[in-house]
């Protein structure tokens, strides 16, 4: 381990060195392109450094810009893996053959600048990755509270709520199917997960509106399911609920009336055959009603 720890320095030294000329040289470094990849969160993502190599490649370290230095990540030299730090050691995986790293479970915080050199005759060629990282949010949780305006106007007055979780990078609530005329924000919220650094996004809104209307809100890429506010005025659900009393109660009658008037037939006259007489008996009797 020593070894390689003196190895790792040795590189480190030259490396240095090399860079110092290299940054010398060229100059205007900054100007490079920057290729961009994108990752998902908690996924993998394949670093591949480019290159124009003909003859075998001695050295590649890719390492990483972080508060204005940088720390070498993952390489290799002469074949030789080359001493990780413990963050990146069970993460990262190079391939020699393709010039390429694999990062393993990417969180928010492996989000920046790479870089990449490959060493061809002791010269290096650099290049640079800037890795952005994504999460899906979470399905929109929409809610609605809608009720007549207090000053007694036309339509209704909603308060609708969206809200969502896990996503990256930070987000804003789109609502569809709203006239932004007639809406006013009320509450407003975005905050970062402390470990994870993902975000939750929850907006209130209060909606003025006359007419039945299907809306949904989306965050990043999620989109809620549709509701409806401001439904045609059906009857209130307590007349409907009073109608319906009022029905049963009815139809009880009528069915005690016929109950009563058939089974007092039998009573009296017991004989068979009678029942003709019982019906028509019975008929009378509610035409009289
Ligand atoms: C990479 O992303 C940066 C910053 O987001 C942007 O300025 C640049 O144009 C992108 N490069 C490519 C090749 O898309
Ligand atoms: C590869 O070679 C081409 C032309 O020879 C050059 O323009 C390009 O910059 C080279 N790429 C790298 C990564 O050195
Ligand atoms: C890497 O994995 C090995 C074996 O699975 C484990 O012993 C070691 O502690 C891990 N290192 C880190 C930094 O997680
Ligand atoms: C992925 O990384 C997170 C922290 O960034 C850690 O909590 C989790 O255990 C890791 N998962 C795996 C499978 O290594
Ligand atoms: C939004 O509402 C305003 C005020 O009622 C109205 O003038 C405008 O035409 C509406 N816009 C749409 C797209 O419905
Ligand atoms: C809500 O807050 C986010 C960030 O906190 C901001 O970008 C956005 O413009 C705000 N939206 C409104 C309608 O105020
Ligand atoms: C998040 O971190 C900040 C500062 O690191 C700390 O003040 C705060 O209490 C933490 N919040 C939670 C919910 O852990
Ligand atoms: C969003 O904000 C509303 C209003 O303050 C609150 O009632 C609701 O619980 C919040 N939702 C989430 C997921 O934080
Ligand atoms: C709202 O959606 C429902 C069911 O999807 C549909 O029957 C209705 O016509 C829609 N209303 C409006 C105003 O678009």
């Amino acid at each position: 381990m020593s070894l390689h720890l003196r190895c790792l320095y040795t590189h480190s030294l030259a490396l240095v060195v090399t860079l110092l000329l290299f940054t010398a040289t060229s100059g205007d470094g900054d100007g490079d392109a920057v290729e961009n990849i994108t990752a998902v969160l908690g996924h993998s993502i394949t670093f591949r450094c480019p290159s124009n190599r003909s003859t075998p490649v001695e050295r590649l370290y890719i390492q990483r810009f972080k508060n204005d230095k940088e720390d070498f990540i993952n390489g290799f030299y002469r074949g030789q893996p080359l001493p990780v730090l413990p963050e990146y050691q069970n993460r990262t995986k190079v391939n020699e053959m393709e010039l390429s790293m694999e990062m393993r479970n990417i969180s928010v915080s492996d989000e920046g600048l790479y870089k990449c050199l490959v060493f061809i005759n002791n010269k290096p060629e650099i290049s640079k990755i800037l890795l952005k990282v994504t999460a899906e949010y979470s399905v929109p949780t929409i809610t609605k509270d809608c009720n007549k305006p207090g000053d007694g106007g036309a339509g209704k007055s909603c308060q609708l709520s969206c809200s969502a979780v896990g996503g990256y990078p930070q987000s804003t609530v789109r609502w569809t199917g709203l006239n932004q005329s007639l809406t006013n924000v009320i509450y407003n919220r975005s905050s970062a997960d402390n470990e994870s650094k993902t975000w939750t996004i929850n907006q209130t809104i209060v909606h003025n509106c006359n007419q039945p209307t299907n809306i949904s809100c989306a965050v990043g890429g999620s989109v809620s399911h549709t509701i409806t506010i401001c439904e045609t005025e059906s009857f209130p659900f307590v007349v409907i609920v009073a109608i319906a009393v009022v029905l049963v109660f009815v139809l009880l009658l009528v069915f005690v009336v016929v109950m009563k008037c058939c089974f007092r037939g039998p009573q009296r006259d017991d004989g068979a055959g009678e029942t003709g007489v019982r019906f028509i008996d019975c008929r009378s009797q509610l035409q009289h009603v």
